[in-house]
């Protein structure tokens, strides 16, 4: 093992995603000693730059992960140390994400480093998608020769509908075999999206309950309090649905719905995943309502609406937000709606899971609350991010000597369990790249299961025009999103 080598190219380095969470996280698994001995990081960009400036640009990304009990100035010291180790192993090279030439230099330059181990080499590319396939030529040019692995990490967007996705896994199929491309979707780098498959099989309580029998609905909350800023560009040729639901959100339902895998192999997750997405009924236009953000002005400040940046058409229908009802056909899930609900410029920023369960049959205390039974339902939250927690929202007396319920959370809060800060989604993701892990990657067919259930709805929504519900920068989103709901008896629980 000492005597083999990884090489990590980041094409793309000066891009944001390089520059917020990729060389971040290298440096992380770096500080935490998950990089094997021999490694070499080399950023790959288009602007000239000399390997000092990228070191330069890189330790401005930084910043070291302590235990939050024991910040000793020595570990400080120690994170000082170790980020000038990591820099060193920095080095940049541009070119033409195009251009043979160029890549053919990066091989030989990765050579000098790899100094005649076995070399295994990575390439994230971090680029637009017109580009991709180009790069992808070349970089497989560049593909480790002798015995080591060449892998390549790829970033969304995987095409905007089924022809066009179909399309560049074909294309990418010419230069790589499928066990080399890592599609990456980074929810499920998230550590409460890991933890669901512990959550439900490795406790007995929840597992029996996780079905239609005891399930009443289950929402798929993501919401972001800022809007598209600067990214309007990329953001208004793809929409909310393209950008988070179709991935981030189906990913999420995927396994949360999956039945019992084989084993935690790869290949045993993915293939439970892609039958729960096998099951679902593509959607239609009735099932979801989309909006986008307009203007609103609070406490003196205004802010913009979606079609005021300035990389997006005044006349844009692309929607920032929406809400969706999805159904698996199976015989766990029949007639449990999922519904989904993602937006950008809205009043918080959050991404949880939401577990309504059944009312209690025949439930003594009904009284107790009225009419509205639904406040005495159990519910089941994953706060994926921001302040991690798993709660469960459970009926009790309050003390005292009469006879008053109310509804409390038994709590597992992240922050108060747990010392350690949790890791970025992108630490995670990149370790299971150099370690061959597969299973939190999306595989062709799994891509091609999720294009399926929203082709049809794009298209639809681009053919008809569909005018989107406008709402106010920072409010709760349209209200459409609550008649929606309504329709199959849901209440939204982030709201009520
Ligand atoms: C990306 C989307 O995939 O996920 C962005 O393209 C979005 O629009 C981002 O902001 C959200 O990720 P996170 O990890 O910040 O919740």
């Amino acid at each position: 093992e000492n005597e083999s080598t990884v090489s990590i190219t980041v094409v793309g380095a000066s891009g944001d995603l390089a520059k917020k969470k990729i060389f971040p996280a290298l440096f992380a698994l770096y500080y935490e000693g998950c990089l094997p001995e021999h490694f070499t990081i080399c950023g790959y960009a288009r602007s000239k730059m000399t390997d000092a400036e990228l070191r330069n640009m890189v330790s401005r990304t930084l910043t070291c992960r302590i235990d939050k009990r024991q910040v000793w100035p020595f570990l400080l010291l120690n994170c000082d140390e170790k980020m000038e180790q990591f820099l060193n192993r920095c080095f940049y090279h541009s070119g033409q994400y195009d251009s043979e030439k160029n890549f053919s230099d990066l091989d030989k330059k990765l050579k000098q480093h790899e100094g005649g181990r076995v070399c295994n080499r990575l390439f994230y590319l971090s680029i637009p998608p017109n580009i991709f396939i180009d790069a992808v030529k070349c970089a497989s040019m560049s593909a480790s020769s002798g015995n080591g692995w060449t892998r390549v990490i790829v970033e969304k967007p995987f095409g905007r509908d089924s022809e066009s996705s179909a399309a560049l896994t074909k294309s990418l199929k010419q230069y790589l075999a499928e066990d080399q491309i890592f599609r990456i979707d980074h929810y499920l780098g998230k550590e409460l999206v890991e933890n669901l498959s512990v959550l439900r099989f490795s406790n007995l309580i929840f597992e029996p309950l996780w079905s239609r029998q005891y399930i009443r609905n289950v929402q798929l909350i993501f919401s972001e309090d800022f809007g598209t800023e600067g990214r309007g560009g990329y953001f208004d040729n793809y929409g909310i649905i393209r950008d988070i639901m179709q991935n981030h959100l189906l990913q999420i339902l995927a396994l949360f719905a999956m039945e019992t895998p084989v084993s935690l192999d790869a290949e045993d997750i993915r293939n439970e995943k892609v039958k729960v997405l096998r099951s679902m009924r593509p959607l239609q236009l009735e099932d979801v309502v989309v909006g986008q953000y307009k203007s609103h002005t609070k406490g003196g400040v205004t802010y913009p609406a979606y079609t005021d940046d300035k990389t997006v058409p005044k006349d844009s229908l692309t929607p920032t937000f929406a809400a969706a009802a999805l159904f698996i056909n199976n015989a766990r899930w029949d007639g449990v709606p999922f519904l989904m609900k993602a937006g950008k410029a809205l009043h918080t920023k959050s991404a949880e899971i939401r577990v309504q369960f059944r009312h209690v049959p025949g439930n003594l205390y009904n009284r107790n609350f009225g009419t509205d039974l639904d406040r005495a339902t159990n519910e089941l939250v994953i706060r994926v991010q921001p302040d991690e927690a798993i709660y469960l929202k459970i009926n009790n007396k309050v003390p005292g000597l009469g006879m008053r319920l109310d509804r409390s959370n038994l709590n597992l809060h992240y922050a108060a369990r747990y010392s350690k800060e949790i890791p970025d989604a992108y630490e995670r993701l990149l370790l299971d790249a150099i370690e061959g892990e597969r299973r939190l990657f999306i595989r062709s067919d799994e891509l091609d299961a999720a294009w399926s259930l929203f082709t049809p709805l794009l298209k639809e929504l681009e053919e008809k025009k569909i005018i989107p519900e406008y709402y106010p920068y920072g409010s709760r989103g349209p209200v459409g999103a609550h008649y929606l709901a309504a329709r199959y008896k849901v209440r939204w629980g982030d709201i009520s």
